[in-house]
């Protein structure tokens, strides 16, 4: 890639900064949201900086969103832009390694694995594993014993990493999977984590330790996969119907199947997608529903009125039953808004674009052209509490989206029938619109296959964990993006319910 392009006269305005090869890669990495809203009182929504020798043009707003996301991906290239980074942690042959039509029939593979009928058995298998993991995991102590007088606490972010990959092994990566959840599986895990760095993104090839860690891990974890899958392949049947077995009955168009390697190299990728991404949604929802009181209590009642069997005890959840709670929704819905775990998304420019004059008007010189050779970067993030659309944005209220004329419900609405798809209001629906100030999903042809499955995934563990404790804190804290820790504390309430306080010091 070429690190330094001459400037032209038509280029977008570039963030003023100190240093020239860091340029604003200190702003951007310590809080990249104040950093976008700073630039963009003084720049507009589309604006240049440079982060460690690249060159990234931001657009910013629902029009920026659907310029970068709607754009054509040959131009607006996405393996180009991440490639380096998740193919060594992937593996070969799949995602961004291969032309992206390779990537999106693979992508059609991977919907296979998340059909409803999947989704519909894992339901109990999630709650048996949030269930298990609270009657067992010293973080609830104070849930299991007899004596429900007195505060406990737990840390939030590493409840809801463990309980994360303890519900998606079980469901979609399946049973060997989940047996093979030891401590030396997570240090592969960290290991391989430890490859998404900016060090990784700046430097691909350099001779560190942390690399070579993440490239034995990443040979460690795809052996593996590719041993389950030979067992299997071998007649091993003790498993349900997860992702490993889905992918292994698929066929590319040419008529080729999946080699072990790439289903070991798919598996790997999914894992990664949906780990920190449910698990800080998860850490959010639970801290706003703990800062809020009123709204535990309604989520609790939605619960009771809901499941309440005959002989007066709570049933299991269902998926239909999950996919019907309109407060359960609005409480996901509305942590996604504020606290999108992807905030940036970016591309590698191949060609150079002229910014359309209805997103940024044109400067004295024309129109502003983003030259080939830069990444552009969307950031739904801003859009998604942008004061310009939404009534007090940095207020967590999930009551917003329950008023069907309001601006929620009609970013909403835009999300999800821009390209003319039913609306589903419930649960996590699937659209592909790239004008929406709400894509917490991102948009276009890049967009989430694992919405559904994270929306059952967070819908089972609210409603789980809700069921069991009342949860409470004073404040929510700052988004902070360095921290890894962050203690609640809980209070048992009835036998039924204990009363969860967290209180907790840090930030997640
Ligand atoms: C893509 C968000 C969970 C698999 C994306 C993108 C976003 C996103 C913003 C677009 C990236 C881009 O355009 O560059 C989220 C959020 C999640 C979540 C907020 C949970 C709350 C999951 C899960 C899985 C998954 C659970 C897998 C089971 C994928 C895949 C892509 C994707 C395969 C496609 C990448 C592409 O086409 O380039 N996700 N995701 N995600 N996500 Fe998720």
């Amino acid at each position: 890639r070429q690190l330094i392009i001459p400037r032209r006269a038509t280029d977008p305005p570039v963030v003023f900064h100190w240093l020239p090869i860091i340029g604003s890669a200190i702003s951007y990495g310590n809080d990249p949201l104040s950093f976008f809203f700073e630039c963009q009182k003084k720049y507009g929504d589309v604006f240049t900086f440079i982060l460690l020798g690249r060159r990234v043009t931001v657009a910013l707003g629902p029009k920026g969103n659907n310029f970068i996301l709607g754009g054509k991906s040959t131009v607006f290239n996405t393996e180009d832009a991440y490639t380096h980074l998740t193919t060594p942690v992937f593996g070969k042959g799949v995602v961004y390694d291969v032309p992206n039509e390779v990537f999106m029939e693979q992508k059609r593979f991977v919907k296979v694995g998340l059909s409803t009928d999947n989704l519909k058995a894992y339901v109990g298998m999630i709650e048996d594993e949030i269930d298990e993991f609270v009657a067992h995991d010293p973080n609830f102590k104070v849930y299991q014993t007899n004596d429900i007088n007195e505060w406990g606490s737990f840390d939030v972010i590493t409840v809801m990493q463990e309980i994360t990959i303890l519900t998606a092994s079980r469901t979609l990566q399946g049973k060997e999977v989940r047996e093979g959840l030891t401590k030396s599986f997570a240090g592969l895990y960290n290991d391989l984590d430890g490859g998404f760095t900016p060090l990784n993104f700046m430097f691909p090839n350099l001779p560190l330790e942390s690399y070579r860690k993440r490239d034995r891990a990443q040979a460690k974890m795809s052996d593996f996969y590719v041993n389950i899958i030979q067992k299997r392949r071998n007649g091993n049947t003790d498993h349900e119907n997860d992702m490993i077995a889905a992918l292994m009955q698929q066929k590319y168009r040419n008529g080729n199947v999946l080699s072990d390697r790439e289903i070991a190299h798919m598996m790997i990728a999914l894992l990664m997608a949906g780990q920190h991404t449910s698990s800080a949604t998860g850490s959010w929802a639970l801290l706003h529903i703990a800062a809020n009181p009123k709204v535990g209590e309604a989520l609790y009642k939605e619960q009771v009125d809901n499941f309440t069997g005959a002989d007066g005890k709570m049933r299991p959840l269902t998926y239909d039953e999950l996919r019907a709670l309109p407060i359960l929704d609005s409480v996901i819905r509305e942590t996604l808004r504020i606290h999108p775990p992807i905030h940036s998304i970016m591309r590698y420019v191949r060609d150079d674009v002229p910014v359309p004059a209805t997103l940024s008007a044109p400067s004295k010189d024309g129109i502003y052209i983003v030259p080939k050779g830069h990444f552009v970067m969307a950031s739904p993030a801003v859009s998604q509490v942008d004061p310009a659309v939404w009534r007090q944005g940095q207020d967590w209220d999930p009551y917003r989206w329950n008023d069907s004329e309001g601006v929620a419900a009609q970013a909403y609405k835009m999300y999800a029938d821009e390209n003319g798809e039913k609306i589903d209001y419930g649960f996590g629906a699937v659209s592909k619109g790239t004008e929406s100030p709400y894509q917490p999903f991102g948009a276009g042809k890049h967009r989430c296959i694992g919405e559904q499955f994270a929306y059952l995934q967070l819908g089972t563990l609210i409603s789980t964990i809700i069921r069991k404790m009342e949860l409470r804190i004073d404040k929510v804290p700052e988004h902070n993006y360095h921290v890894s820790e962050l203690t609640v504390s809980s209070f048992p309430f009835s036998d039924a319910r204990a009363q969860t306080m967290i209180t907790m010091p840090k930030d997640p």
